[in-house]
């Protein structure tokens, strides 16, 4: 196999997001400056949600000042109503994503809407994000299985992602946000969503919990998907999904698209250098064990 594979990095955000520790502004500064420089394309590094709902991301126009912004970088920050959409676009964010779910109950416990409340929230987001030049991107949480509902119908996702690309989103994300997806269980997932749109509309969005994240990238390769998002130092999970690890880490996924024969376009010694600052950011295990009462 060859041909590109683009890595959307989304450490800065999804991986910083559920720290409960405050990260200085400036090593998240950092962070996004030396990930700029290894040859990502597009970088999620803010969020423009409540700050009583996720504190880590109160500071996201402060990173989007603070950065070095390399030309052909896209900064991409999420964006959930259109309070958030106005923060972003007065931060500069160069694209948003709005953030729905396939099950019910992690739509509610997330954004606090139902699944149909949160699309109608959407659509005049992504509408004005447009007219104000900013392209739009959709994610759909929980495409295999729900912290809370359990398993989770591929025809479910394949609406959501739907409904999605009719506002205008340019590109959807299908997150398996607890990570316990198996390798055929995304495939049965994508053979619904492919009956809707096109696999250069998709993106694979894993996390690592159960370390079956990899598998699932190559399922998602074998069904067409060129886009993968992952955070640098395998950072992250999600303050609202109970036991989520981190995502998929950068390097991991570099290096198995790289032994593929696929061409990510990175410089995989300036992303060994943002691991190891990424992984420098979060608490060694021993400290996250004593926090937990372990
Ligand atoms: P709500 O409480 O229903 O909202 O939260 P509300 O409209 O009733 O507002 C309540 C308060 O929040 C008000 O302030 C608003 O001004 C404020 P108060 O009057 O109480 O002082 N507020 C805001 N402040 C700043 N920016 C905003 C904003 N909106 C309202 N944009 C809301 C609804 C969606 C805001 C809330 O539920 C929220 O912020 N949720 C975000 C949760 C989140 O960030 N989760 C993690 C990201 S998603 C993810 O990680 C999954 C993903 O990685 C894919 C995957 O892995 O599956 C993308
Ligand atoms: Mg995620």
């Amino acid at each position: 196999m060859t041909g590109p594979v683009e890595i959307f990095e989304v450490g800065p955000r999804d991986g910083l997001q559920n720290e409960t520790r405050a990260i200085p502004t400036a090593d998240k500064v950092a962070l996004v400056d030396i990930l700029s420089s290894a040859g990502f394309r597009r970088i999620e590094c803010a969020s423009f949600v409540s700050p009583k709902w996720v504190p880590q991301m109160a500071d996201s126009a402060e990173v989007l000042a603070g950065i070095r912004r390399a030309p052909g970088v896209s900064y991409a920050a999420l964006t959930p109503n259109m309070k958030g959409l106005e923060r972003a676009i007065a931060a500069r964010a160069d694209e948003v994503s709005v953030f729905g779910s396939a099950s019910e109950g992690f739509s509610r416990a997330n954004i606090n809407a139902s699944i149909a409340e949160s699309l109608e929230r959407f659509a005049p987001v992504a509408a004005a994000a447009r007219e104000a030049g900013l392209p739009v991107r959709g994610y759909v949480s929980c495409v295999c299985d729900c912290p809370f509902d359990g398993a989770v119908a591929p025809e479910a996702v394949a609406r959501v992602a739907a409904a999605l690309r009719d506002m205008g989103c340019y590109e959807i994300s299908l997150g398996d946000t607890i990570g316990q997806a198996t390798p055929e269980a995304v495939d049965a997932m994508l053979a619904a969503v492919l009956k809707e749109l096109p696999a250069e509309k998709l993106a694979g969005h894993f996390h690592d919990t159960a370390g079956r994240a990899l598998d699932n990238v190559e399922a998602a390769l074998a069904r067409g998907l060129r886009v993968f998002d992952a955070a640098v130092g395998g950072l992250g999970g999600c303050p609202y999904a109970p036991g989520a690890a981190g995502n998929v880490a950068t390097e991991a996924v570099h290096d198995r698209l790289t032994a593929l024969g696929y061409d990510t376009g990175l410089d995989g010694a300036l992303l060994s250098r943002a691991a190891t600052m990424a992984c420098a950011m979060r608490p060694p295990r021993e400290t996250i064990q004593q926090e937990a009462g372990r």
